[in-house]
């Protein structure tokens, strides 16, 4: 493989630039005069060095909405935004609930080769609630599952999930809840508040999802088991998370970008590309989610990255399917919400972005140190750069960004997977 030499970048944005050299995959020097015979070069312009991104959270719809994305468009998509490794919900057709399907999942993930898919697998049988997948089949199929979650759906029964939790702790692998109490959100079509109230949409009361993370910690606590909370929407769900941290809990949580950035203020145009699930919230949770990422009471950022088709989205409100596209703006959507308002430093966004997802599934060789003999798992950012979100221009085969024409900071320069750059300055290197 030839080696890799990045001209010029500052790693975690510190100190002055510096040459990293890669060689067979592994950071194999750092400094001023690093051995550049036969060595590809990505020029840095000082740039900020990262670990690659890795996200805990992402719909690739293959198997069965092909039409949607696939894990080669959402594998594009992923190293365009800068991620090394993804995480692919279980929330496809057939769903992702036994050894075949996360199995498939995991082998078109490597032949894509862009970015390492993990397959997420179902907590219960074909997301049903009913009765548990078998996760110890998932967990030791060549998949190697490590992260279990019924996403778009609840495992509400506290009975199932209590055995999940149980069962999990055997496994070491972690159960990642979609936190909706389903009884509490019936029609639910917005965040619950004046303003649906006034749009005439039904509300998406905080308390489904608050009372569901008060439950789950204390589920996991008494097992002794690992919690990961999926999308974080509300400042209670701060409140709740703080508290059962501090009293020891094995309990982490991520945040959407989406979250981080837009309230309930974009229901006003009813248009369905706002659509999504945990919805969209007040100004204040918003606010309470930045300093809960800044502080750590939430761990990471996750994208939910959603696609869907078109006649799922430009539709009338209560008809359009939740969830919009995440890989692509996930970095500029931090930059401009963490970064800017200088609640995050670089090195913050390493770690809310790699390191944190990385350690709490488990991966080995991503999130890891930039120094020399770890793994080149990288990306390079721009960060004074901006650009201009545009859905068709993404590399999904959907287009539902809800930042379509929203100028961002923050530009991705190249990805490096194991020493091999997947994407530069905006395009695939296959
Ligand atoms: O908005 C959402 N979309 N929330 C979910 O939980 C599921 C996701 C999807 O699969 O579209
Ligand atoms: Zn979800």
């Amino acid at each position: 493989m030839t080696p890799l030499l990045f001209e010029g970048v500052r790693p975690y944005g510190e100190g002055s630039p510096v040459d990293v050299l890669v060689r067979d995959g592994v950071i194999a020097q750092i400094g001023a005069d690093v051995e550049r015979e036969g060595a590809e070069v990505v020029r840095g312009g000082g740039g900020v060095l990262l670990p690659g991104f890795v996200d805990l959270h992402t719909h690739l719809r293959e198997p069965g909405r092909e039409d949607t994305e696939t894990i080669a468009t959402g594998s594009a998509a992923a190293a365009l935004g800068g991620y090394t490794a993804v995480f692919a919900m279980a929330n496809t057709d057939p769903v992702a609930d036994n050894a075949v399907v996360v199995e498939h999942v995991w082998r078109r993930g490597r032949e894509v080769g862009l970015v390492d898919v993990h397959p997420v697998g179902a907590v219960t049988v074909g997301l049903r609630g009913e009765r548990l997948a078998e996760l110890g089949t998932m967990a030791n199929s060549q998949a190697g599952v490590r992260v279990f979650s019924d996403d778009g759906h609840c495992v509400h029964d506290p009975l199932l999930m209590r055995r999940a939790l149980e069962y999990s702790t055997s496994l070491d692998v972690v159960i990642a809840q979609h936190a909706e109490e389903p009884r509490l959100t019936v029609g639910a079509q917005a965040h619950e508040g004046a303003r649906a109230a006034r749009l005439g949409l039904q509300g998406w009361p905080a308390a489904a999802e608050e009372s569901i993370v008060a439950r789950d910690c204390l589920l996991a606590e008494h097992a002794g088991a690992r919690l990961h909370v999926c999308h974080v929407s509300t400042a209670g769900t701060v409140d709740v998370l703080r508290w059962a941290k501090e009293r020891g809990t094995r309990v982490s949580a991520e945040v959407t970008p989406h979250h981080l950035l837009l309230t309930d203020e974009r229901l006003e145009t009813y248009d369905p590309v706002n659509k999504v699930n945990p919805p969209l919230r007040a100004e204040t949770d918003v606010a309470a989610l930045r300093e809960a990422l800044a502080s750590g009471v939430v761990d990471c950022v996750a994208t939910d990255h959603a696609p869907h088709a078109v006649q799922d989205k430009d539709c009338e409100w209560s008809a359009a399917r939740p969830g919009m596209l995440g890989l692509q703006t996930a970095l500029s959507v931090v930059v401009e919400t963490m970064v800017r308002t200088g609640l995050l430093d670089w090195r913050g966004v390493a770690r809310v972005l790699s390191e944190r997802p990385a350690e709490i599934a488990g991966l080995p060789d991503q999130g890891r140190p930039i120094a020399v003999g770890e793994p080149a798992n990288l990306v390079l950012v721009d960060p004074d750069a901006t650009w201009t979100v545009r859905g068709r221009e993404l590399a999904s085969v959907a287009g539902n960004t809800p930042f379509e024409g929203l100028e961002l900071p923050g530009v991705v320069t190249a990805t490096v997977l194991r020493g091999r750059v997947t994407a530069e300055r905006g395009r695939i290197r296959a």
